[in-house]
């Protein structure tokens, strides 16, 4: 049996992450986190004390890696670390490095239904025949507020204006970077997720029963 692919992109904080969740949990599908894979070489390079700005000793290090794991943990979960993650993702040999890692998964999985992955170009460069892309839009201030939420309740201190300019700014760079920057992939539905969840559900719904 042909396995199902969705593919959820969208900006920092979108809600990629709860959406793709929310898919896997309902229709049995296992949910991949691109982002990981990035912040677990970011980890590894971090650890290893890599100068980021040689291109030489990047390419060694990875040559020395054969594999990641997609497992959430809170040790990639910090400031640095999301920071060295992005640095490094502006090359275009990490860039495929990791790209390799996510066929190789979903190949070696065929006994998996489907798979449903998120990131900022998984229907745009690593999956473009997908069965379905979706492309997450929320406006930065609702973004911004949600995060900040997220932020007060989990104990932390935080500055809601602090964190509008941070995603705004990721924004700029994500979309236009020069390796794959954040785009509307080509066939992809663009899914409003400024509302409530249930509406975002509902947007989603039918378009999830057509591919199955
Ligand atoms: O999504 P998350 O914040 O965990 O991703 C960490 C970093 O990895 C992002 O800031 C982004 O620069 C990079 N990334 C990417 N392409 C993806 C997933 C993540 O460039 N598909």
């Amino acid at each position: 049996m042909k396995q199902i692919i969705i593919t959820i992109d969208g900006p920092a904080a979108s809600g990629k992450e709860k959406i793709s969740k929310y898919i896997s949990n309902k229709w049995k599908l296992k949910h991949l986190d691109s982002g990981i894979l990035y912040r677990r070489l970011a980890l590894i390079f971090l650890k290893d004390k890599i100068n980021l700005k040689n291109k030489n000793q990047i390419k060694k290090k990875l040559n020395e890696i054969e594999n990641l794991s997609f497992r959430k943990s809170k040790v990639i979960r910090n400031q640095e670390i999301s920071k060295v993650a992005s640095e490094i993702a502006v090359y275009s040999f990490v860039r495929i490095f990791i790209n390799k890692l996510q066929f190789k998964f979903v190949k070696k999985n065929k006994n998996i239904l489907g798979f449903v992955i998120d990131g900022r170009d998984i229907g745009s460069v690593v999956f473009k025949k997908a069965d379905l892309k979706l492309y997450i839009e929320v406006n930065p201030e609702i973004r911004a507020k949600r995060r900040y939420k997220q932020l007060i309740d989990s104990g932390e201190k935080s500055i809601y204006q602090k964190i509008l300019k941070d995603i705004k700014l990721r924004d700029i760079k994500d979309k236009t970077r020069k390796e794959s920057p954040l785009v509307i992939p080509k066939g992809a539905h663009v899914i409003n997720n400024n509302g409530s969840f249930l509406n975002t559900v509902k947007q989603i719904k039918s378009f999830i029963t057509n591919i199955l």
